[in-house]
């Protein structure tokens, strides 16, 4: 029975999707192959605290690893550097750090940030706010700088604000989405939340390769556009993923615990124009402290990571479906007992078998606090062999 399972769910998964990307499900056993600091904070020279790690792909086959360095305290407002370390040999080994935006001494400086990869241009673009708190100043501004050199270049940062408007908008933490299967190939979507006004998440979206921005689909808070209590809908932090059927899920951070300590996950069914109510859920196998959590979709299996604890950001595990989320596996990993926070994952995206084994992960991790340290985590999908 469970052979003639396993052949079913393998023959479905190839004939829905063509070039053939199949995984034989009974072989994925994750097991962490190699974990490296990128980061340490402490106020040695001019950083006091690393925080909020992006992680993606490039279309020639690095991986980039982004983050916060932030100047004088662990504070999300405050000025900060955007610092980039690059690996060219699958995360083995990384450059030294680079700071590729500076904000100077803002007192509500930047914060990321979502960084989305253009495949028709090889473009590596990266978004993220200034002012998102308005504290000691206004208005709020989306930014973007972009690398035409796999990372190893950056543009001067470009305000998308005078077109978007000046609607506070805090993308990711993670990364955004280049639609790859219709409706809509090759759109560019980015997803975040806003802040009063505009609370809840909502996306921005680019069909000229990000040259030109405009506000897609939204999910608004209930009450919408007030300060929340305790149990109020407060959809926060969140991460786009794309589906083989061409939808978009949306895994949310659950800001005030509205139902469950668990992530709110919201789908779009037309490219990220809308968010229906109707394709909310709620998953109470993904138990969360809210927090912001990663996801990714990966030649049909769906994972996810965070601190798999209702109250405290401890306990970084790893989870994934072979549902679409729909369901979960038993056997999750996890990743470290202790302190840990926000986390993002990527993927290398050649079709080499070197590239299809491998997921990164990439969070904050401490002893006795989560923002000590950024910790990059290659793992190999098949057990290692
Ligand atoms: C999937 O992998 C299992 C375990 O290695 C193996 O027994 C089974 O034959 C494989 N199934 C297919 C359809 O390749
Ligand atoms: C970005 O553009 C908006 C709208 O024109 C403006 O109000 C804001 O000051 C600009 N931000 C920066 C950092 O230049
Ligand atoms: C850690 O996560 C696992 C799931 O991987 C869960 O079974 C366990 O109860 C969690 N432990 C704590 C202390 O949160």
């Amino acid at each position: 029975m469970d052979f003639i399972r396993h052949l079913w769910t393998v023959t479905l998964l190839c004939v829905a999707v063509f070039p053939c990307a199949c995984v034989n499900y009974t072989q994925i056993d994750p097991l962490i192959y190699d974990e490296q600091l990128l980061w340490v904070g402490g106020g040695a020279g001019q950083v006091n605290t690393y925080r909020i790690p992006l992680l993606t792909f490039t279309p020639r086959g690095s991986l980039l690893a982004i983050s916060e360095a932030r100047k004088q305290s662990s504070s999300d407002i405050g000025a900060k550097f955007i610092a980039m370390r690059r690996s060219t040999d699958k995360g083995a080994t990384w450059s030294p750090t680079s700071f590729i935006v500076d904000d100077g001494f803002l007192a509500d400086g930047l914060n990321l940030g979502s960084v989305v990869v253009d495949k028709k241009t090889s473009a590596v673009i990266l978004i993220y706010s200034l002012c998102f708190h308005r504290y000691q100043c206004s208005p709020s501004s989306t930014m973007m700088v972009e690398s035409l050199d796999d990372g190893f270049t950056w543009s001067t940062p470009q305000n998308l604000s005078i077109e978007l408007g000046v609607k506070s908008f805090a993308p990711g933490p993670g990364f955004g989405i280049q639609k790859r299967y219709p409706p809509k190939v090759g759109r560019l979507v980015v997803c975040g939340h806003g802040s009063i006004a505009g609370d809840g998440v909502f996306c921005i979206l680019s069909d000229d390769h990000g040259k030109s921005w405009r506000y897609g689909a939204a999910l608004k808070s209930i009450p919408y556009n007030q300060p929340k209590q305790n149990l109020d809908f407060n959809p926060d932090e969140c991460q786009p993923v794309e589906l083989q059927d061409g939808s978009i899920v949306i895994n949310v951070r659950n800001q005030n615990n509205y139902h469950c300590h668990c992530r709110i996950v919201v789908r779009s069914l037309d490219g990220g124009e809308s968010l229906p109510v109707e394709e909310l859920v709620f998953d109470k196998t993904l138990v969360d402290p809210a927090v912001a959590a990663g996801a990714l979709q990966k030649q049909g299996v769906l994972y996810f990571t965070n601190p798999a604890n209702a109250q405290e950001r401890i306990n970084l595990t790893l989870r994934w479906s072979y549902t679409d989320g729909k369901s979960w596996e038993k056997e999750a990993v996890q990743i470290w007992p202790g302190p840990s926070g926000y986390s993002s994952m990527t993927s290398l995206e050649g079709n080499s078998p070197e590239d299809n084994k491998y997921i990164f992960v990439i969070y904050e991790k401490g002893h006795k606090e989560c923002i000590e340290t950024i910790s990059f985590v290659k793992i190999h999908l098949y057990g290692g062999k």
